[in-house]
């Protein structure tokens, strides 16, 4: 398999193939990471990191994969670059192209990705857009890896935003590696129907399947996977919080909708989630809305059906093996 000089923009550019080997050269990386393995045979080359939107997880591994690979690592917000504000994308890819063997960029439309992609004659990683966010995908995968073994054949139920980044990449990660994907929300929040359709082809070639419902407990049944997001993602107004809670809490994760699921299903969450009101903006929502949790509850982010923190250490993983195959490490 060579990826070498290949963009990761979105899933749907990846053949199954291409994804697996991606997520078995993840495993290797973590196995060696554990036995303390170098692995820096990418030393003397160097990543620019693109951020116009926050992070933690993607942000840490980029740095640390980056790091253990051998590389350097700039990394670039949008208060210290001109990018976007005295500098085109187009202007700001040819600067960065002859500079670094990699980008990675997280911020709004695709099409910016895209965009620095076209002008960069390096690859150029997608850290998340509005509609897509590929490197998430890999470690939700190798999560499930860990967990079940084999996942073609099992079913993964999405509940919440389900035509955004997050709920968009997992319709395109299951049809295309074969999983049953199930979504709930109410018919507005349903994905793009021409990326149904796209993943109805997927689904066909790989003998997954795409289930899209208003009915939460007809997603979770016999689920293997229930996964959610933010109800509000990076970028939106904040005027939409009254909206998105009413729209969507019949969409929560807690033990009735878990009680649906196959009893050893696992709950997975990109992160970072609104499980309490321990943060600022989850104190400020729950007590504006009178409620104390949103997305999943407490309960089930915290009990031994919850991987969240495995699947976001396999953050860092997966995007090392992104990042050396790409180079070509
Ligand atoms: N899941 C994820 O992308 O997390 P960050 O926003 O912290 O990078
Ligand atoms: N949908 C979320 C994902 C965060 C990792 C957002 O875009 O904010």
């Amino acid at each position: 398999m060579n990826l070498r000089g290949r963009d990761f923009l979105t899933l749907k550019d990846f053949t199954p193939e291409e994804i697996a080997y991606l997520v078995d050269l993840a495993a290797d990386y973590k196995r060696k990471k554990k036995a303390n393995i170098p692995v820096d045979s990418l030393r003397g080359k160097n990543i620019a990191l693109i951020f116009e939107k926050t992070s933690t997880r993607t942000r840490c591994s980029f740095e640390v994969a980056a790091r253990d690979l051998g590389l350097g690592c700039t990394y670039l917000d949008p208060s210290v670059s001109q990018i976007g504000k005295k500098e085109s994308i187009a202007d700001t890819a040819r600067v960065l192209c002859s500079m670094y063997d990699g980008i990675e960029y997280r911020g709004y439309g695709q099409e910016i990705v895209e965009e620095l992609a076209k002008y960069s004659s390096v690859p150029v990683w997608n850290g998340l857009t509005n509609e897509y966010h590929p490197t998430q995908m890999l470690a939700d995968m190798l999560t499930m890896k860990e967990v079940f073994g084999d996942i073609k054949g099992r079913k993964l139920c999405y509940v919440g935003d389900a035509r955004y980044n997050t709920g968009n990449s997992l319709m395109i990660m299951c049809t295309k590696m074969g999983l049953h994907f199930a979504a709930a929300a109410p018919k507005e929040y349903f994905p793009d129907p021409e990326l149904v359709k796209t993943c109805e082809e997927y689904a066909k070639a790989s003998g997954g399947s795409i289930l899209l419902t208003e009915d939460a407990k007809e997603a979770a049944k016999d689920a293997d996977v229930i996964y959610t997001d933010v109800w509000v993602s990076m970028g939106e107004p904040d005027e939409i919080w009254e909206k998105r809670i009413k729209d969507l809490m019949p969409y929560q994760v807690n033990s009735t909708l878990m009680s649906y699921a196959k009893p050893d299903a696992i709950f997975l969450h990109c992160l970072p989630a609104f499980h309490d009101l321990k943060t600022q903006t989850g104190k400020e929502k729950g007590e504006q809305f009178g409620i104390t949790e949103m997305e999943v509850t407490d309960e089930v982010f915290e009990s031994p059906q919850s991987k969240v923190f495995q699947e976001a250490e396999n953050r860092m993983h997966t995007i090392k093996a992104v990042i050396a195959a790409t180079l070509g490490a």
